[in-house]
């Protein structure tokens, strides 16, 4: 088996790329990335890509067709992925996102691909309030971000080849140790503020609900989308991906984490604004569909994973917030260096 991983060199990559060579230990694991977080490593001393047999460097706006050949799977992680980016970088957030993830689905189509992954959010929900959301609920994406994960969905949806299983993974929020780490999401986060401030700041009032996913079972389910069979006539697929009981309200998650870490408190926010990206969301139909392949990891867990992970980094940073562990932050100094333009492409090299 053949396997393309886009943005293989993100947050969530490192974990796929190592679960498929366990999981396929013969497939040949081919990675695609234009590399903006490569360096972000977490103090590990081996490349998180050993686990590959490939790794490309590009940009998915200009996907190679020739790399689709004799692929039998594509997992696409790349993306412009998250909301303040999305914010901060809208146009280019459609282009790649939207525009460059449905192409690249034709491109497969074409390639004679037999399942294309596309990693999607339960952002989609936008705010939801009241009872779980479920697949077949009205989509409701507040963000750039969510919106372009909406619009791919369509647009594969669209392409509608009953030769290519397409699977949309609607992930609640990713969170867990990485080889490159994130810290811009809110488990994540918490984490680290309780390590390096001794203290969790909550930035908003703490009461919006929240899905979270681990990256190691996010990783089991990206292997089930690659592998599954559509002999019960779900060629195309969108589904939410978490578990039953990991949905959280944000004040929760900082009581969970300063459970876990010992003399912190958590400071929150009570005067912010109210959040518009809540939402509760209902599992069971990944549940159903994927008996083999659900969430094994606890809150405590994906915590433990953190903190055991960010003490090996002996990360105190206070002001981690504004450190290449946010990706908004490492990509504006990648432009003002001069090394990304403003539609986040490598700037060219040119003579002194
Ligand atoms: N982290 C989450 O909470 C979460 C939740 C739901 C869904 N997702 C989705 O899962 C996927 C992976 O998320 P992540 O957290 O690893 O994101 P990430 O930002 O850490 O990694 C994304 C990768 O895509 C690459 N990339 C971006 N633009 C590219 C382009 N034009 N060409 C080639 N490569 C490009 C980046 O270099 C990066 O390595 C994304 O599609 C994201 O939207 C993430």
């Amino acid at each position: 088996m053949n396997i393309l991983i886009t943005g293989n060199l993100g947050y969530v990559g490192p974990v796929v790329a190592r679960h498929l060579r366990l999981a396929h230990p013969k497939a040949r694991l081919i990675g695609f990335d234009s590399a903006f977080f490569a360096l972000s490593t977490t103090g590990t001393t081996v490349l998180p890509e050993r686990f590959l047999d490939e790794q490309h460097f590009g940009d998915i706006r200009e996907i190679p067709e020739r790399l689709l050949e004799g692929v039998d799977a594509v997992v696409h992680l790349a993306a412009v992925s998250n909301d303040p980016m999305g914010k901060q970088f809208e146009p280019v957030t459609g282009d790649i996102n939207f525009h460059a993830s449905v192409n690249l689905g034709r491109c497969a189509s074409k390639a004679g691909v037999s399942h294309f992954v596309f990693a999607s959010s339960c952002s989609v929900y936008g705010f939801a309030p009241g009872a779980a959301r479920k697949e077949t609920d009205p989509l409701n994406p507040q963000t750039a971000y969510a919106r372009s994960k909406v619009n791919t969905e369509m647009g594969l949806a669209a392409i509608n080849d009953p030769r290519m299983i397409v699977t949309c993974l609607r992930f609640a929020t990713a969170c867990g140790m990485s080889d490159r780490l994130r810290l811009d999401l809110v488990l994540n986060d918490f984490v680290a503020s309780a390590l390096a401030l001794g203290e969790i700041v909550v930035l908003s009032d703490g009461s919006p609900w929240r899905p979270l996913i681990d990256v190691r079972d996010m990783a089991r389910a990206i292997d089930w989308a690659a592998t599954r069979d559509a002999s019960d006539g779900d060629a195309f697929l969108a589904l939410n991906v978490g578990s039953a009981d990991g949905n959280y309200q944000v004040k929760d998650l900082a009581c969970a984490v300063a459970a876990r870490v010992e003399g912190v408190g958590v400071n929150i926010n009570r005067s912010a604004t109210p959040d518009t990206r809540s939402y509760k969301v209902d599992f069971s139909r990944f549940a159903a569909r994927a008996r083999e392949y659900q969430p094994q990891c606890s809150l405590m867990d994906s915590i433990q994973g953190l903190v055991d992970g960010l003490r090996r980094m002996a990360f105190a940073d206070k002001d981690f917030r504004n450190s290449p562990y946010v990706r908004l932050k490492l990509l504006e100094a990648h432009i003002a260096a001069g090394n990304l333009t403003p539609d986040l492409r490598w700037s060219k090299l040119t003579r002194p």
